[in-house]
């Protein structure tokens, strides 16, 4: 399995949904920088299950510092992060032990490995992106401070947002950027979760004031890789940069976006690029559009196999999100931080 995610500022995680811990390992992170365990604890508080419309297993996530800090400063040695697990319960997972659950990991770990982690999925589990949003926060020191990372969600299931309002996204959990939708928004999902289904969700996450000239052409491009990281992302399915596929079905007059100086400044008329031209950020908002599936553990009877080949009915009963897209939030900040950290620390270093 490959743990280890980015080139220079990388992290390396570990541990199970239900192990005693999770961790991760994170070096490339400059000596010198000012850095708390509630710094961390921050941004792992966004993505932390128990909370209103989310997985009702109820883990603080509380996060320890364990090497490369001293005096509230890296050192620059490796900086090492632990967890534990404290709201596992082993027992809602039991009766899953041999059998595959549909939309989930189970089928492919078990026949790439021969063994699976039947208790919430092991590394397949979203447990483990807890651990990318403590080294998303790292990121985040390592980057300009002007730069803003905000993510709303665009479409919830049928409920598309009217209006876009990054302001009155950031103040409610669910990311909702629309003020009239929101309450119709919080009873679908409350009715998703009443009935035992799961719903999907497409978020968009908008990132400002990047500096011209991350990425690296030809194959360590800023928009593959944060493709790359945003796929990585449990249930993610698809991703766009900018226009997206909207360009597959535009002229070119309509959707270069043109350059004009105005006073001394270099304004673009239109983001169809999505803030990155050859692989390279162009100083305009960078862009990124996502689709989360819906969840796959469902309290409705599906067909399945076991690990015998035999057919069986499952009927998921255990704590799960009715829509992932409020908890990947954070982790996609995350992700993307990490990226951009890594495309910084490269570009300041030898512009690679
Ligand atoms: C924040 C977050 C929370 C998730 N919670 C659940 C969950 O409660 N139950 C579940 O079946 N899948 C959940 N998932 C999705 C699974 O982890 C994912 O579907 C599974 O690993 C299979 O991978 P794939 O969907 O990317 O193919 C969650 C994903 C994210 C990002």
């Amino acid at each position: 399995m490959t743990n280890r995610f980015g080139k220079i500022f990388t992290f390396t995680s570990w541990g199970e949904s239900h192990g005693n811990k999770i961790g991760c390992v994170i070096d490339g992170a400059p000596a010198q920088i000012k850095l708390t365990e509630s710094d961390i604890q921050y941004y792992l508080d966004q993505r932390r299950p128990g909370q209103k419309l989310t997985s009702p297993r109820n883990e603080a996530d509380k996060v320890t510092i364990e090497s490369g800090v001293f005096n509230g400063i890296t050192t620059g040695a490796p900086i090492s992060l632990i967890i534990e697990n404290n709201n596992h319960q082993t027992k809602d997972y039991s009766d899953l032990k041999d059998v595959f659950r549909p939309g989930h990991a189970d089928f492919t770990y078990y026949h790439k490995y021969g063994i699976w982690d039947y208790r919430g999925g092991g590394r397949a589990s979203a447990r483990e992106t807890a651990m990318r949003v403590a080294a998303g926060a790292i990121a985040r020191k390592i980057l300009p401070n002007n730069i803003k990372i905000d993510t709303i969600i665009e479409q919830i299931g049928s409920l598309k947002a009217g209006n876009i309002d990054w302001e009155f996204a950031k103040n409610n959990i669910m990311r909702c950027p629309d003020k009239e939708s929101l309450h119709s928004w919080q009873e679908y999902l409350e009715q998703i979760k009443e009935s035992g289904d799961s719903v999907g969700a497409i978020l968009q996450v908008r990132i400002q004031n990047v500096p011209i000239g991350l990425g690296s052409p030809v194959y360590n491009k800023l928009d593959a890789n944060i493709a790359s990281a945003i796929m990585s992302i449990n249930a993610v399915k698809a991703v766009e940069i900018g226009d997206g596929f909207l360009l597959g079905k535009s002229y070119g007059s309509a959707s270069n976006d043109q350059i004009s100086i105005d006073d001394d400044k270099i304004r673009f008329h239109s983001n169809s690029s999505g803030g990155i031209l050859g692989g390279i950020s162009n100083g305009d908002d960078i862009i990124v559009r996502f689709a989360v599936k819906p969840t796959s553990s469902i309290n409705k009877p599906q067909h399945t196999i076991n690990t015998n080949y035999e057919a069986k009915t499952i009927q998921i009963t255990g704590r799960h999100d009715p829509c992932v897209a409020l908890r990947a939030a954070p982790v996609a900040e995350a992700m993307l931080a990490c990226v951009l950290a890594d495309h910084y620390l490269l570009n300041k270093n030898s512009k690679i």
